[in-house]
């Protein structure tokens, strides 16, 4: 294949995974769009930084004069759309960046694509596509024994977060219903890896682990969440690219629903293993106040991008979080330099106030 791909949020987490398996797989050249918010950080391209299929620009998806001369000039086959505020519990304390980026930012983009996919001439025009990254959490919270969420299931999302890329999803199939732009819509879990910033809940407990910090766990710790390998994750995404359905949604899980409590103890039974210590890694958790509203359950039916697209994730959550946690351990560098100021300061927002559970 010789495509290329506009990539937004590729200095991010799951971006910079995707850059790099588009890049491994041979699918062409990678125009990489990212604002370098405190999540995007160019030491997560370090290593693609001498490898002419990679054109890094700094940008907000916002900035439709940007995206507009970036369309024109590197004329894409299709645009994949990752830059988006992520972290819910951000999104409880300033939602409006949510609201900015990932409604907004989706719009603007939608609407310099409509332009440039009909400018295009017939046959690439056909070929093209775009494809919208997001999650599971627009379905809202289930009960411990729901059925998991499929296509079908109705939207309703419970935080800014997830509101604002419910948001974003509908303003995607809008633009295919209404103007027939050719897109992709993609649901997927919670994803773990490395290059995570280590807000979210897998590298905040290995790092802080490794710290000797305690490890904070929201409310009761019995929140369940389904776990993929970002590989996984990437890898589905090129499927839905290659084989999807325009107009069509696809959930993508990991099949591998576990209790917050659970991850955490595993985690630390990796380290004892890995980084043995006197005590126990267990004995820094520490119950601290739940979160606003937090959603009790999520999971993901996946059985559509299995039966039409034959993926199905390659990690089990006992291997991809082995591999996580090794990798966390062997690039403490990775984490010092990503973790700048605004990080320790939002740490302080986030648990200073927090009393235990
Ligand atoms: P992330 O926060 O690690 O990265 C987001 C990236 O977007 C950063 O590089 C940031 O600089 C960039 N960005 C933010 N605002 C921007 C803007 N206005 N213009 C250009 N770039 C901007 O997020 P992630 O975990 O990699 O998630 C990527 C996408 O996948 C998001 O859309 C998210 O909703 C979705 N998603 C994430 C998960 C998960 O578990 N992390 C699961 C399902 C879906
Ligand atoms: P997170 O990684 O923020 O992802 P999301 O909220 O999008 O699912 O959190 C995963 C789960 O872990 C969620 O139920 C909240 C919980 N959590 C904690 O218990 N402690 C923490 O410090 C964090 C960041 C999350």
């Amino acid at each position: 294949m010789n495509q290329t791909i506009l990539v937004t949020g590729g200095a991010g987490f799951i971006g910079c995974n995707f850059v790099r398996d588009c890049l491994r797989n041979e699918v062409g050249s990678v125009v990489n769009l990212d604002k370098l918010t405190y999540a995007g950080n160019l030491a997560n391209l370090a290593d693609l930084a001498d490898d002419p299929r990679h054109v890094f620009v700094r940008g907000d998806v916002c900035d439709s004069a940007l995206v507009d001369s970036l369309l024109r000039k590197h004329r894409p086959d299709a645009v994949v759309h990752f830059a988006a505020e992520s972290h819910v519990d951000r999104s409880i304390h300033g939602p409006e960046n949510f609201i900015q980026t990932n409604v907004v930012g989706t719009f603007r983009l939608l609407e310099s694509v409509r332009g440039y996919w009909s400018a295009l001439p017939a046959a690439q025009r056909s070929r093209f596509r775009f494809l919208h990254v997001s999650t599971d959490e627009v379905y809202g919270s289930l009960a411990p024994d729901d059925p998991a969420f499929t296509e079908a299931t109705p939207y309703a999302p419970s935080s800014p977060y997830s509101a604002s890329k419910a948001a974003s999803d509908h303003l995607v199939r809008a633009y295919q219903h209404t103007y027939g732009l050719p897109v992709l819509t993609t649901n997927c879990s919670n994803n773990y890896g490395p290059h995570q910033f280590p807000e979210k809940l897998i590298p905040l407990m290995v790092l802080n682990a490794l710290d000797a910090m305690p490890l904070p766990v929201y409310g009761d710790g019995r929140q369940v969440r389904d776990w993929l390998y970002v590989g996984d994750h990437c890898e589905a995404i090129r499927r839905v690219l290659a084989g999807g359905r325009i107009g069509e949604t696809y959930n993508i899980g990991g099949g591998a629903e576990r209790a917050n409590i659970e991850v955490v103890r595993t985690i630390c039974g990796l380290l004892d293993e890995l980084r043995p210590r006197p005590s126990k890694y267990a004995s820094l958790i520490a119950f601290v106040e739940d979160r606003p509203g937090h959603d009790r359950r999520y999971a993901m039916d996946a059985s559509k991008i299995e039966r039409e697209l034959g993926w199905r994730p390659h990690e089990t959550f006992e291997s991809g979080l082995r591999k996580t946690v090794a990798w966390y351990a062997a690039n403490p560098d990775w984490a010092r330099s990503v973790t700048s100021g605004e990080y320790r300061s939002w740490v302080e927002r986030n648990y200073a106030a927090r009393g235990s559970a």
